[in-house]
């Protein structure tokens, strides 16, 4: 039915990720856990068991923008910056393939460097190479043309997190030459262009309040994207936001349960950020309605440099690793890593 009003949903968060919050009102359980079950339910009829994985090939850490939270920002002067050639992006999709991904994410700061046609160019050769793969694109904000060149390429999906959906919010996490109005026109455009489409927002990002999380959701229910991302707020010791408290497992579960709820059939992950802030992150995650988890396939010599946030997980093991390792990880909690593109039902 109807979503609550933005100010009785966002008390319904505050309660809900308060774990003081002491009342049981559902059969005896914790108002926390009845919403754990009915998301984990709900995800269950949608998939099963099955988990789905999608390779992150992170291709450049370059980056024109200045977002206040970015460990990859352009004023970060501390980053040593990479771009990969084709060769390496192809030869990750390579090892990626043996080892049963079907879905390649291609991701990278907004660098200046790659111009449309080259983007364009690797997604090409992606999908000659593996016609039986999706590849998505998450490398933020471009013109409808630019979208449009690589859907025509052959990209099936974008992901692009709209980070929160309140105005004044938004203005306080990114510098003036960013803007909101763009960031919600660019998803729009992805939509209209037939683009699979992932948004999102950081959890216990700086300034954020329970209404703003509401109004994420609101946001999100117009949008209807395909797939949606959250992961807490972790700090970066080199950026504006250091000193930022980070976003607790608590609430980035609670959030992750009522996305199921609205979205029974979204593909929703459980990220790489929440399983740095818990060591049984993602799995939690999974536990509270997630389903695709997203290991990192890019070369490991490049790994510590995408340091999005400090203590960043799995940048010192091979893929083959990730992959072993998640798949114990799965099936230690009951599910099963699948080998599939994962497209929406
Ligand atoms: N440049 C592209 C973009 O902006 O969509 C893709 C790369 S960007 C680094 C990917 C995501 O990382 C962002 O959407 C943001 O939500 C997340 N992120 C960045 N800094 C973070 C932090 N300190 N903690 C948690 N997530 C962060
Ligand atoms: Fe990378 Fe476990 S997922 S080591």
């Amino acid at each position: 039915g109807e979503l609550p009003g933005v100010n009785e949903l966002g008390e319904a968060i505050r309660i809900l990720s308060d774990s003081e919050n002491p009342q049981s009102s559902q059969d005896d359980l914790s108002d926390f856990e009845y919403l754990r079950r009915k998301a984990y339910d709900l995800a269950h009829q949608s998939f099963g068991n099955r988990i789905y994985i999608r390779g992150l090939i992170e291709f450049t850490n370059i980056c024109k923008n200045d977002c206040y939270y970015c460990g990859i920002r352009k004023s970060n002067s501390h980053v040593d910056r990479y771009r990969l050639t084709m060769d390496q992006i192809l030869a990750c999709a390579d090892e990626g393939y043996v080892l049963g991904f079907r879905t390649f994410v291609l991701q990278g700061g907004e660098d200046g460097g790659f111009s449309d046609e080259a983007i364009a160019d690797i997604v090409r050769c992606i999908k000659e190479r593996y016609p039986d793969c999706a590849v998505t694109l998450s490398f933020g904000e471009h013109p409808y043309e630019t979208y449009r060149l690589w859907r025509m390429a052959g990209a099936d999906r974008y992901l692009l997190r709209h980070e929160t959906a309140d105005r004044v919010h938004y203005e306080r996490l990114h510098p003036d030459s960013m803007s909101y109005d763009n960031r919600v026109r660019c998803l729009y455009n992805l939509k209209s262009l037939g683009y699979q489409v992932g948004s999102g927002f950081m959890v216990g990002s700086p300034y954020q309040t329970p209404v703003n999380l509401a109004e994420d959701l609101h946001f999100l229910a117009k949008l209807q994207p395909q797939m949606i991302g959250i992961g807490p707020y972790v700090p970066h010791k080199e950026t504006p936001f250091a000193k930022m408290k980070q976003g607790t497992v608590r609430q980035t579960l609670v959030m992750i349960s009522l996305l199921r709820l609205m979205f029974p059939k979204a593909l929703i992950p459980s990220t790489t950020s929440l399983g740095t802030i818990a060591a049984d992150g993602r799995e939690r995650g999974f536990m509270h309605g997630a389903n695709v988890v997203m290991p990192n396939l890019s070369p490991v010599s490049v790994r510590k440099k995408y340091e999005l946030y400090d203590n960043k997980i799995c940048t010192g093991e091979e893929s083959a690793q990730c992959r072993g390792c998640l798949d114990r990880r799965a099936e230690a909690f009951g599910f099963q890593v699948v080998v599939d593109r994962g497209d929406p039902l």
